[in-house]
């Protein structure tokens, strides 16, 4: 058969809609879907935290992990003192058993973890070959100081321009692990309440992450702003063009973003001190030093948890 001009215009417009912002919800994190598609990885810490990961059935049975209803809560220990010499603070680590190359992650979080001494995260990377699968970091912070910072980390030629259209603010424009002692290409967000006590004082908000082979962008909304109703709702299916300037953009100008990410896993943790939040423990505020304090104040981290009420993921 012939195509007529209007099944061309169709397919046309398909395709379009398929190269620009258009995507379709395939897996809907909820609850104690977790439970299966996560795995709790008891790991040592790689960046050397205070920490002590424990795996999925010791996280339940602690309630370490409560994962039910519309809820996922992950948190770490807050009754234990620990002995200096024995092993760090429990707490929690997973990672997504799916593993994603272009593809929209939202995250909804009502709560993220605060208190002195804490690192939390919410990422994406590929765990086998780190750093040349690529590493993004959504969320991520220490010592509860806002506003959050967003970061990719790469192998080497990825640099990204000074100047972007983003809201957020850079920090640092070479991606490449092997520079700047891994700090990564950085982007702060523009407000405070991106991040940590003054994120969780208005009911926390929504991350997204949109990764292209030509681009990767994050937005943050807080709860109590003006959100996207598709992003918001979780529908089935979204389009990041209506979303606005994201808070942080990281294009392919200098960095071929199709090359440095591979498959990477979405990664909750949580950790304590270590490379970065003990390094700069000491012009946080916060008292003590960052392992005394873990070690000894277990009721200084009750508010140490995530409350999530869903991952999203489109393709
Ligand atoms: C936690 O997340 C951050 C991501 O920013 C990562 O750099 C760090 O290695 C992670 N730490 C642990 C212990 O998993
Ligand atoms: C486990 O944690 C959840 C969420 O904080 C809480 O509602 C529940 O009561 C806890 N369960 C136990 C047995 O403490």
């Amino acid at each position: 058969m012939r195509p007529t001009l209007t099944s061309f215009v169709a397919l046309a417009y398909c395709l379009s809609g398929a190269l620009a912002g258009s995507y379709t919800l395939i897996d809907n994190y909820v609850g104690s879907t977790f439970l299966s598609a996560f795995v709790h990885e008891a790991i040592a810490d790689p960046t050397h935290g205070r920490v002590n990961y424990v795996n999925q059935a010791t996280a339940v049975a602690k309630n370490l992990t409560f994962a039910s209803g519309n809820t996922l809560i992950l948190r770490a220990d807050d009754t234990t003192v620990l002995s200096p010499s024995g092993p760090g603070r429990n707490s929690v680590r997973i990672r997504s058993v799916k593993a994603y190359t272009t593809h929209v992650a939202i995250i909804d979080v009502r709560h993220m973890p605060q208190g002195c001494g804490t690192w939390p995260a919410f990422w994406e990377t590929d765990g086998s070959d780190w750093p040349n699968g690529g590493e993004v970091d959504i969320i991520e912070g220490v010592n509860d100081q806002s506003p959050n910072a967003m970061t990719l980390h790469t192998g080497a030629n990825c640099n990204m321009p000074a100047s972007r259209a983003e809201t957020g603010t850079p920090t640092g424009l070479n991606c490449d692990v092997n520079t700047d002692g891994n700090t990564g290409c950085g982007v702060q967000a523009p407000t405070a309440n991106s991040y940590g006590p003054a994120l969780n004082a208005i009911g926390g908000g929504w991350y997204a992450m949109e990764r292209t082979n030509n681009f990767i962008k994050v937005w943050f909304f807080p709860r109590n702003g003006n959100t996207p109703s598709d992003l918001k709702n979780g529908a089935s299916s979204i389009n990041t063009d209506n979303w606005g300037t994201p808070t942080a953009l990281f294009p392919n100008t200098n960095c071929d973003i199709g090359s440095h990410f591979d498959q990477n896993n979405i990664i909750i943790n949580l950790t304590f001190c270590g490379d970065w939040a003990g390094a700069v423990y000491g012009n946080s505020g916060c008292p003590s030093t960052c392992v005394d304090y873990v070690n000894n104040n277990p009721s200084a981290f009750k508010n140490a948890y995530w409350d999530i009420a869903a991952v999203r993921v489109y393709e």
